[in-house]
């Protein structure tokens, strides 16, 4: 496996969501709760912010059925429907945060990291996938599909994905890069319970702090486990600032780092 190491935050002031006094720090400096993030996913704007770059990417069946959804909710409800889903949520952490980088398992077509890049061209995406064929019956075609969807999004940052079993090729890139610390990460891979929970406490340490983690999925009628697996792993540590949003579509629930 050929990886770029990521870019280490040698200082924490270089955080742009953490506040540091000159004087007595009174307050944990964290500036950014998830609850910031999950208002800003569930406004139009962002829904719009979204759907601007879906219309950019090469349609599947879901990415026709999702771009639908998004313009019906909105001509109905308008500003007072709060949906949200992993898309808005990761479009609204990347405008606020403007992460430096990204780590995302289970990469499928691209969809979630261009959202990421297009609020942030030049951050840098660390993607890990197996490329299952076929994956929820649509073509998943691979790493050179991926990187041409990022260019159309105009990416400008570094692209680096592995293939090959998360459960491996995770804890390999940590080893080699034991002091790589990430802004966004996002666990979507493997959605058995074992595997989601390996996956989560793979990355844990790594999320830098006023980073964000999420997990996709947590209401989904075929994964409904993936909520107490993401209240285990991340719900009840007391270094994480947690927020479900469980209402509609298949749920999300992101994290972040206060400690
Ligand atoms: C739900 S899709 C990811 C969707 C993507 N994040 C998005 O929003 O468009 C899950 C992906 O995880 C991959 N995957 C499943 N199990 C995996 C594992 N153990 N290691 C690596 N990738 C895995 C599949 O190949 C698939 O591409």
């Amino acid at each position: 496996m050929l990886v770029c190491a990521p870019q280490v935050k040698h200082h924490q002031e270089d955080c742009r969501t953490v506040f540091r006094s000159g004087g007595t720090q009174w307050l944990a400096p964290v500036l950014v709760s998830s609850q910031t993030i999950a208002t800003r996913a569930m406004s139009q704007d962002t829904r719009k912010a979204v759907l601007h770059t879906l219309d950019k990417l090469s349609d599947d069946d879901y990415l026709l059925f999702v771009r639908d959804y998004y313009r019906e909710g909105d001509r109905r409800f308008g500003n007072a429907w709060d949906y949200a889903d992993l898309l808005t949520f990761l479009a609204a952490a990347s405008e606020i945060l403007q992460p430096r980088n990204f780590l995302e398992i289970g990469v499928r077509r691209g969809r979630s990291a261009a959202i990421v890049a297009a609020a942030c061209p030049t951050c840098d995406i660390y993607g890990f996938d197996m490329w299952m064929v076929d994956y929820a019956g649509m073509p998943n075609p691979g790493p050179q599909f991926v990187t041409d969807e990022l260019q159309r999004i105009g990416h400008r940052g570094k692209i680096e994905l592995v293939s090959g079993d998360s459960h491996t090729t995770v804890p390999a890139f940590f080893a080699a890069n034991p002091q790589a610390k990430f802004d966004l990460i996002n666990v979507d891979g493997d959605h058995s319970p074992d595997g989601a929970q390996a996956d989560l406490e793979c990355v844990l340490p790594y999320v830098d702090l006023g980073g964000m983690l999420l997990l996709d999925d947590i209401t989904h009628p075929q994964h409904r486990y993936l909520e107490d697996v993401w209240d285990h792993v991340v719900g009840s540590n007391p270094d994480f600032v947690s927020y479900k949003y469980r209402e509609l579509g298949y749920g999300v629930a992101v994290g972040i780092r206060r400690n």
